[in-house]
């Protein structure tokens, strides 16, 4: 999700400057850090990308294309790209398919049998599991929010409990099974694993802050079970087969009709929320009425999308905030690592050690995995060291004395525990992808234009740039290589930017193609890296993006740090979510949002004002849509 759409405001005011970050407020104010200096940084950890233990050679085989502001999807030649699975599409599920109303008539019963909207992180499971089927398995992705003046017939005219409840079941995640046929992309219907899980779809709460104070409502005095998941953003997988979907900015769909917690203020919460209205006809919304509501959203959902009857279960114990996604990797002595970015202005990078390693051969027995661990959160120091500080109850500041009650109560309050720690503010962290080989990981902090604004946390080496418009793409090698280890050096990999930017301060060091506001990182199994943006529409072919066009997807040979723009975007959408099959001859990709205003909000009136991808004049609106990308010769995709 772009900020111009949802809440972008600043909620981290704490004052935990890191000794380092005083320092460079006060070298920056002397402008030795400003400009090129800034970038110098880039490039400095040794890599090991080029380790040995990669199932092919990452090649960049494909002819770059330019930059467009077409409304279409742009591929390399010798490619093609083909919709799969657009919002309103039936999920295949054995009780009903009905078919999308161009017209946004379907109700609120029919769109919980349909793709959702504005599809994000996305992950191919083999079938059955535990293979390597290249051409039948289960796609599972997010639908992260609605445009409400797209999902009706009428926008918000005529507000009404059954439009309010077609917006929650156009939210959550789709299961649907896929095949290829002959090259041909289809999803299966009816198909035993369809699913779709929605806002209000039952789902229990686990982990240390299950059945806590904190999580008590007068609808669920146990604090045990919770309605549904929303603005589930990016995502993660298990290696035990089960994914895990991200709630981002679930603060915007409450509203508090009375007074503000300081936690709710912490998390943005706000009086009037982002005009999703929910709380007109769903009373928990309300969160002056229910002031625990919240507590039960900004959280790691885990299910398994082998099993259709499997309850969805919120694992606490890899805290609470803006959840951009959780991605995985093992220790060295098999527990299972994860790490986790927390997208807002100057929020923080976490990661979860489990207590107990996870079973190779027994996946069910991993049920409890992620109940039992430690969360820490990083510190990045400009000498290019860092360490991971443990949030545990107890520890250091976070006693009852400092108004933490015990370990639910910090990982309700993950943000407020991470101040007390002392965590590096940091630029917007979205996806993080962990090297398939060397366990080095990659994450994108996509941009944050109030860096070094008054009142507002000053540069640092790990946050280069004062208003910060183009964003940058760090990287980490923890000591070992072991992902469980508790200190890392890092560096910038990338410093995005505009190479023709009339500032030189905003050429960025990008060595190829140029792109801003990365937001979608993943290594394929070769150790490509692949980079997708979210320039807001509010923002995307104006002022520093005039020559960036459309958001786009591009892939980066870490071993010489060469990037190559692969696939450009519609009008208006964002470019998230990638994952290929097995054979790495087909890439499933999302588009976002297409055709949105820059104002947020399509008028119902006229939906198709700024864009009509993907059915173009024959349809009634943009549809958000998972694309097949497939070599016109069956080959290795980027080769
Ligand atoms: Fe939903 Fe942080 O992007
Ligand atoms: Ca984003
Ligand atoms: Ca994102």
């Amino acid at each position: 999700m772009s900020h111009s759409y949802s809440d972008g405001r600043t909620l981290n005011f704490s004052s935990n400057s890191t000794f380092e970050q005083v320092l460079e407020a006060r070298l920056s104010r002397r402008g030795l850090m400003k400009g090129a200096a800034a970038l110098a940084v880039a490039g400095s950890l040794p890599l090991a990308g080029c380790a040995t233990g990669l199932k092919r050679e990452a090649v960049l085989g494909f002819r770059g294309i330019s930059v467009s502001t077409a409304d279409a999807v742009r591929v390399p030649e010798g490619y093609a790209a083909n919709v799969l699975y657009a919002w309103g599409d039936p999920v295949g599920h054995p009780s009903g398919a009905p078919a999308f109303r161009a017209d946004a008539t379907n109700t609120a019963d029919e769109q919980a049998l349909q793709a959702g909207m504005h599809h994000d992180g996305i992950h191919y499971f083999p079938l059955p599991y535990g293979s390597d089927n290249s051409a039948n398995g289960l796609l599972v992705m997010n639908h992260e929010y609605t445009d409400d003046g797209l999902l009706h017939a009428g926008g918000f005219a005529d507000w009404s409990a059954e439009k309010v409840r077609k917006a929650q079941n156009a939210h959550g995640c789709s299961v649907i099974e896929v095949r290829n046929r002959g090259g041909q992309w289809e999803v299966v219907r009816p198909s035993p694993f369809a699913r779709r899980i929605t806002a209000r779809t039952p789902m229990r709460i686990a982990g240390p802050a299950a059945g806590s104070a904190g999580m008590k409502t007068a609808a669920d005095p146990a604090g045990t079970t919770v309605l549904g998941t929303f603005n589930n953003c990016a995502h993660g997988y298990t290696p035990w087969g089960t994914f895990l979907t991200c709630e981002e900015n679930w603060d915007t769909y409450f509203t508090n009709s009375g007074t503000l917690t300081a936690d709710q203020k912490r998390n943005g919460v706000s009086p009037k929320g982002r005009g999703y209205r929910w709380n007109e006809f769903d009373e928990r919304f309300d969160a002056g009425k229910h002031p625990r509501e919240p507590n039960r959203h900004g959280w790691v959902v885990e299910f398994d999308p082998y099993d259709p009857q499997s309850q969805p279960v919120k694992r606490t114990a890899l805290g609470r905030f803006s959840h951009e996604g959780a991605w995985t990797a093992t220790a060295n002595d098999g527990r299972l690592v994860v790490y986790l970015g927390d997208d807002r202005r100057f929020e923080y990078i976490y990661k979860f050690v489990s207590r107990d390693a996870w079973n190779r051969s027994d996946r069910r027995a991993n049920a409890g995995i992620l109940d039992h661990g430690t969360l820490y959160v990083a510190r990045f120091s400009d000498d290019g060291s860092g360490k991971w500080l443990p949030l545990v109850h107890g520890q250091d500041r976070l006693t009852a004395e400092n108004g933490f009650a015990d370990q639910a109560e910090v990982l309700i309050r993950t943000r407020a525990a991470a101040d007390a720690a002392g965590a590096t503010k940091m630029d917007r962290p979205e996806w993080i992808a962990v090297h398939p080989a060397t366990n080095e990981v990659y994450c994108t902090l996509t941009n944050n234009s109030q860096r070094g604004g008054k009142n507002r946390a000053g540069t640092d080496r790990a946050n280069p740039r004062a208003n910060n418009v183009f964003g940058q793409i760090i990287r980490w090698r923890e000591s070992g290589n072991d992902p469980a280890a508790l200190d890392f050096q890092w560096d910038l990999f990338a410093v995005a930017g505009d190479p023709q930017h009339p500032e030189p301060a905003r050429h960025g060091n990008i060595k190829g193609d140029a792109y801003g506001s990365p937001d979608g990182l993943w290594f394929d199994d070769s150790g490509m890296l692949w980079i997708q943006t979210d320039v807001s529409a509010s923002t995307i072919g104006k002022n520093h993006y005039a020559r960036l066009g459309n958001n786009q997807m591009l892939a980066a040979d870490i071993r010489t740090g060469e990037t190559r723009r692969f696939l450009t975007g519609p009008a208006g959408c964002e470019v998230t979510g990638v994952v290929m099959t097995p054979d790495a001859r087909t890439m499933f990709i999302n588009i976002q949002h297409p055709g949105e205003s820059p104002k947020g909000r399509n008028d119902p009136k006229n939906p198709k004002a700024h864009g009509s991808w993907p059915d173009g004049d024959a349809g009634g609106r943009p549809r958000s849509a998972t694309v097949v990308i497939r070599k016109k010769d069956g080959g290795v995709i980027g080769s």
